[in-house]
């Protein structure tokens, strides 16, 4: 099988994109970790492609032109599919244009329900009685692509935006490679 070169877009702790690199691993995984692009030079998931020797590029997505220069590091890296963990950037319209349906995300919700921002702190505002996360594929929408995988757990009595957070990312470790395999499994 020939895997996919993949890029993954971060920009804080990079706890997926570790998940993403040890499961890429595995012989049949359909995707290999090729490159990891940063919009945050101080972001902590920086040190896992440092750790694992994966080329690794900062974009400072506040200057002018910059999805240019997203292109030219995919072109050189010979990107063909892309997943964004915790990139705080909405991925601009050429981006996708280049790469449609090759882009997907993984968002702290249950969606179409809470799109955007402060995921948890809203479940919990609207005494939601069961929340997950979602992989989806990426458009011009914000988090209103297609959906790939869903993931869901009840909320116990004193929940808390924190323990809402770890119990979503536990179910993310999983979610996020069965989407890939997913995604893949026809090809
Ligand atoms: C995840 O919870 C993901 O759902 C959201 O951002 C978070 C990223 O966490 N989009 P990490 O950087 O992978 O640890």
């Amino acid at each position: 099988m020939v895997k996919k070169k993949t890029c993954i877009f971060i920009s804080g702790r990079g706890s997926n994109l570790k998940n993403l690199i040890h499961r890429s691993r595995d012989k049949s995984f359909p995707v290999e970790i090729s490159l990891v692009i940063s919009n945050n030079k101080d972001a902590l998931g920086i040190d896992y492609a440092k750790k694992y020797n994966i080329p690794y590029e900062i974009i400072d997505t506040r200057i002018k032109n910059h999805e240019l220069k997203v292109l030219k590091f995919l072109k050189k890296y010979k990107i063909s599919f892309i997943c964004l963990a915790g990139y705080m950037k909405i991925i601009s319209k050429k981006i996708i244009q280049n790469f449609e349906k090759k882009i997907i995300n993984i968002h702290p919700s249950l969606l179409p329900k809470f799109k955007g921002l402060n995921t948890f702190q809203r479940v919990l505002k609207n005494k939601e009685k069961k929340t997950g996360c979602t992989v989806h594929f990426v458009n011009n929408k914000l988090d209103g692509g297609k959906i790939i995988v869903k993931k869901s757990f009840y909320l116990k009595p004193n929940e808390s935006e924190l323990s809402l957070k770890i119990k979503t990312q536990t179910l993310e470790y999983k979610a996020y490679p069965e989407a890939i395999i997913k995604t893949f499994r026809n090809c």
